[in-house]
């Protein structure tokens, strides 16, 4: 499996993940919840601050020639970085991390482990810049790609044909929210000699824990939900296993994007609230879901919290949080999507996701505009499509504000399709 071939690997391990008090030695067993509120508490011996200070420097005092401490230049090993690896590695139940310069940096990593002639086959509406990155590297050759549905009847059959040498996966996936079993798909790549990637983007360690399904590895987005406070854009790859582990950490030093430490210290500052914003993310999610399910101007809501939705079991059985974000169709089309994003004010018409505050995205346009038009179509991305990734304000004034958008976008969409029958009145109102 090892696409290294017996080199060594000069970057050294992130720590042991665990709260790292220095007094008292023994600390007493913790809960996840509390060994990340707790990460690198107590670790600063000079001066004994509490919170763990951040070390920026990029190079470290050798002792003689070619002997030095655990750290020597910050791109290979970085104290501040070391913590934000444990603390992630802890919450995805992992062996170890790599935090990377981006989420898409750490998808960059992942793909070494493919060489020319290797099959890597992934969700076909899996995240727009992985599906870039991977249609471009086979374009020249450097492995081949094959988009799939793994939700579908017949994709296990067609994957065990097909032989790959990765599967990937992201479940919910982005921006339809389908849900793949990540356990029967770990099944299926132990069977065939095959590596599970799981993209844990969308609901964080908090609401699923794709490892203990059988995963081989993890990567996250951490500009999303770990940091989330929307001013980071960073990454990690977490393993369970060394080997993979040091594989990873190898290409993450010898390609140079190793995450920033300033980065990794807001990210793990982040993460310290990761479990209580969780909480009011998914009261909020919960209050949104059940407006727009309501909404005249909504033909369909894409929740795995739904009954409905075709993933909804499999969720349950696997996610430990619904997790907060909604796709919607509008009714109305384009001329609803611009007229509703137009009159929404709680919601920020930006990119991203997993922030405090709440964003829309029109994944036509934005999100997944690098995708051909026919591959989002087939996809099941259409124009009349928004993404919202609800945030931690007030969800009474959230939905409120909700409402009055949906409203806005039916009647200034039904103007849009007749302008004769349409009723004037309410559109002169809501313009
Ligand atoms: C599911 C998912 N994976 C990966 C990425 C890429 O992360 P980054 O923007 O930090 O490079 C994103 C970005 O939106 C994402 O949504």
């Amino acid at each position: 499996m090892s696409a290294l071939n017996g080199r060594r690997i000069p970057q050294s391990r992130p720590p042991q993940a665990g709260p790292a008090e220095s007094r008292p030695t023994q600390a007493p067993a913790a809960s996840r919840v509390t060994s990340t509120v707790r990460a690198g508490l107590g670790t600063d011996s000079p001066h004994r601050s509490v919170m763990p200070p951040i070390h920026l420097s990029s190079n470290y005092f050798f002792d003689a020639p070619g002997v030095h401490g655990k750290y020597d230049y910050t791109r290979t090993g970085n104290p501040t970085r070391d913590l934000a690896a444990g603390a992630i590695a802890e919450l995805e139940g992992g062996c170890g991390a790599a935090v990377t310069s981006s989420g898409m940096s750490a998808i960059a990593v992942l793909t070494r482990f493919l060489s020319a002639g290797d099959l890597l086959i992934a969700p076909r509406d899996c995240y727009g810049g992985s599906h870039r990155l991977f249609t471009a590297e086979a374009a020249r050759g450097s492995y081949d790609v094959r988009f799939f549905n793994p939700w579908e009847e017949g994709s296990f059959d067609l994957a065990r044909a097909l032989r790959p040498r990765m599967i990937w996966l992201e479940t919910p996936s982005n921006p339809l929210l389908r849900i793949t079993d990540i356990a029967a798909w770990a099944r299926l790549a132990t069977e065939i000699g095959a590596i599970c990637v799981a993209d844990n983007t969308f609901l964080s360690p908090v609401n699923q824990r794709p490892l203990e399904l059988g995963a081989d590895l993890v990567v996250h987005s951490t500009t999303k939900f770990l940091n989330g406070h929307s001013d980071v854009v960073g990454g990690a790859v977490i393993a369970d296993d060394e080997g993979l582990l040091e594989e990873v950490a190898w290409w993450t030093n010898a390609m140079g994007v190793s995450g920033a430490p300033f980065d990794a210290y807001l990210t793990l500052r982040g993460m310290r609230t990761l479990h209580a914003r969780s909480r009011v993310h998914e009261e909020n999610a919960l209050r949104v879901v059940d407006a727009l399910v309501r909404s005249e101007a909504v033909a369909e809501v894409n929740h795995p919290s739904l009954p409905g939705h075709p993933g909804h079991e499999i969720a349950a059985r696997q996610q430990s949080g619904w997790g907060s974000l909604i796709s919607f169709e509008l009714r109305g089309g384009r001329p609803a999507v611009d007229a509703f994003v137009d009159g929404i004010r709680h919601f920020a018409l930006a990119e991203s996701l997993g922030g405090v505050e709440s964003l829309v995205s029109h994944p036509w346009t934005m999100t997944h505009a690098s995708m051909e038009a026919p591959a989002r179509v087939e996809a099941g991305i259409g124009q009349g499509l928004l993404r919202l990734s609800v945030g931690i304000e007030a969800a009474d004034d959230l939905v409120a504000d909700l409402e009055r958008a949906l409203e806005r976008a039916e009647v200034l969409a039904a103007v849009a399709r007749d302008p004769h029958t349409a009723c004037p009145r309410a559109a002169i109102e809501v313009a």
